[in-house]
């Protein structure tokens, strides 16, 4: 299988991600380690943070590329943003300040951990009305979700999709995030696994062995997480979210 990585902090010195070109190929070798044929580096966007503006992510995804081919590493790479979320988003788009994935229709949105902005709904309205659609980075880790995953159905229902961190469901984040996620996978509330890799040391992954733990609870749905649902990021090709079930608190 052509494994993709479509969450990854690949791209050196713009955010808490790698810090310079060598740990940026040090971590593009090690996913390919694990198998991964494909990833899009996604920058964090926070505001006031790590606000660096996608022209600037370019010049330095173009350096990567270079470097990357020089050294004939088997990995197609692509840029986007991992945004958190905000009311501006969609005018962020529009001025091309943040980009979504490969320039697609998907937008990589993350959610604070601890909190649902009043606003999330109205933004991710607004997204589908310019015609995006919203990819929610790692719910399961957010604990207004972690208690309530009907939070994130209807999210789903309105046309969201879900991106799980491959670690979460090796138990990196807490039992309650382990938990939370092999529940997502259970009633298909996830449409893609990332790495989310920040550094070639932190969240160290050991990515077979979380394939091993996903063909153990959800054998049907590794394809559609890994290769399926991530190929029509990159060709920009409409996502269906498909059946899912509601369920109770965790
Ligand atoms: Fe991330």
């Amino acid at each position: 299988m052509k494994m993709y990585d479509i969450h990854s902090h690949i791209l050196y010195g713009v955010d808490d991600g790698a810090a310079c070109i060598e740990e940026s190929i040090e971590m593009v070798l090690q996913a390919a380690k694990g198998g991964i044929k494909t990833m899009i580096a996604t920058p964090h966007y926070i505001e006031g943070l790590h606000s660096n503006n996608y022209k600037d992510n370019l010049d330095k995804f173009n350096n990567l590329i270079r470097e990357t081919d020089r050294l004939r590493i088997d990995m197609k790479i692509y840029l986007g943003n991992e945004v958190l979320i905000t009311p501006e988003l969609p005018e962020l788009i529009k001025s091309g300040v943040v980009a979504p994935l490969n320039n697609s229709r998907y937008i990589l949105i993350e959610l604070p951990f601890f909190d649902i902005p009043s606003y999330t709904e109205k933004v991710l309205f607004n997204l589908e009305m310019g015609g995006y659609r919203a990819i929610l980075a790692h719910p399961e880790r957010n604990e207004h979700i972690i208690n309530d995953l009907n939070i994130l159905y209807d999210f789903i229902r309105r046309g969201a999709l879900v991106q799980m961190n491959i670690s979460s469901i090796k138990g990196a984040y807490g039992k309650r995030v382990y938990k939370a996620a092999l529940k997502m996978l259970k009633c298909r509330m996830v449409h893609f696994v990332g790495t989310d890799m920040h550094s070639p040391e932190k969240r160290q992954l050991d990515i077979s062995s979380a394939i091993k733990t996903l063909e153990i609870h959800c054998p049907d749905q590794v394809n559609k997480l890994l290769q399926d649902n991530p190929r029509r990021i990159i060709i920009n090709e409409p996502i269906i979210a498909g059946e899912l079930c509601r369920i109770g608190r965790t």
